[in-house]
């Protein structure tokens, strides 16, 4: 595997993910019961924008960059800021950017906890070292697919899963992923869970999602923001979330803060954003 997250830590798929991740957990706390965090593919847990690694944080410039020159002033982007400075200030590193484990670290409860899975050792000894100052999260060493089985159905009987794999072969990872979902919900129907993926070309993306919501047993909507016009022929156009068993009025909820982190990220200009029921509406 060659795929090294570092590079793309802090771009505005980066953003657009962890906005979200942020809202869901918010979503999920508004009830006092405790839930699993399950994440399968963790990364390093935290990055370093002004390194090599990271290219000096070159994406992360049309990304988190962006944002905050934006001043969006939506409460969820207000949120996701605020973690950003809280991880930067215990990491005691200016240029840090907390990659999705380090977010919800950050956000979780007492009663709440969370499992990361990282298949590469030297990201997952760095996701270690990235989580030892907090209690709640647990980085394991391990294929995140198999954690499904093994972690789910939690104690807790709740849960928010979030799949994010490379898409080093896309129509591999789609597969894998919409798999992993089915799997999550067979192993407890209930739980939230958020799967990312790129957004290239439809010509591959529109047969999977019509794929996926003949599969899927939970309701289920998608996300997306794209900077381009969508048959653009661009490395990585935009950013999309499937989100199963998506928590009461999230739809409302994105369909407001969604396009505000649009624009901010410059999706106005030929891009856009959406927010669309793909399975079993709610209401
Ligand atoms: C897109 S990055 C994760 C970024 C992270 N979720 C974030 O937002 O900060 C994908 C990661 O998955 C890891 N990976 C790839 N296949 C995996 C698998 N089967 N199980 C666990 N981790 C895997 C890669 O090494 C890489 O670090």
């Amino acid at each position: 595997m060659k795929y090294r997250h570092s590079f793309h830590a802090g771009n505005f798929a980066d953003v657009h993910k962890h906005v979200t991740l942020l809202a869901l957990i918010a979503a999920l706390q508004r009830k006092d019961k405790g839930f699993l965090y399950l994440e399968t593919h963790a990364g390093r847990g935290l990055y370093d924008l002004h390194g090599a690694d990271t290219h000096q944080g070159a994406e992360a410039r049309l990304g988190i960059g962006a944002l905050e020159a934006a001043r969006c002033d939506s409460p969820q982007v207000r949120a996701y800021l605020d973690a950003l400075a809280r991880a930067r200030g215990n990491a005691n590193a200016p240029g840090a950017y907390a990659g999705s484990p380090v977010l919800a670290a950050l956000s979780l409860r007492t009663q709440d906890r969370g499992v990361c899975c990282e298949i590469q050792a030297a990201e997952c000894r760095a996701l270690e070292r990235a989580l030892n100052i907090y209690p709640r999260m647990r980085a394991e060493c391990i294929d995140g697919y198999r954690a499904l089985n093994a972690q789910l159905p939690p104690p807790e009987r709740r849960a928010l899963v979030l799949i994010d794999p490379p898409y080093e072969e896309q129509a591999d990872d789609l597969q894998r992923a919409g798999e992993a979902i089915g799997t999550a919900l067979t192993r407890l129907a209930n739980a939230v869970v958020a799967l990312w993926y790129p957004i290239k070309d439809d010509r591959d993306l529109a047969p999977w999602l019509a794929r996926m919501a003949a599969q899927l047993k939970a309701p289920a909507l998608i996300a997306e923001l794209w900077l381009h016009p969508r048959d653009a022929r661009v490395g990585l156009n935009g950013s999309g979330l499937l989100i199963a068993n998506p928590p009461y009025q999230l739809d409302a909820e994105l369909a407001q803060w969604l396009p505000q982190l649009g624009a901010a990220l410059g999706a106005t200009r030929q891009g856009g954003t959406q927010v669309k029921w793909i399975a079993h509406e709610q209401h």
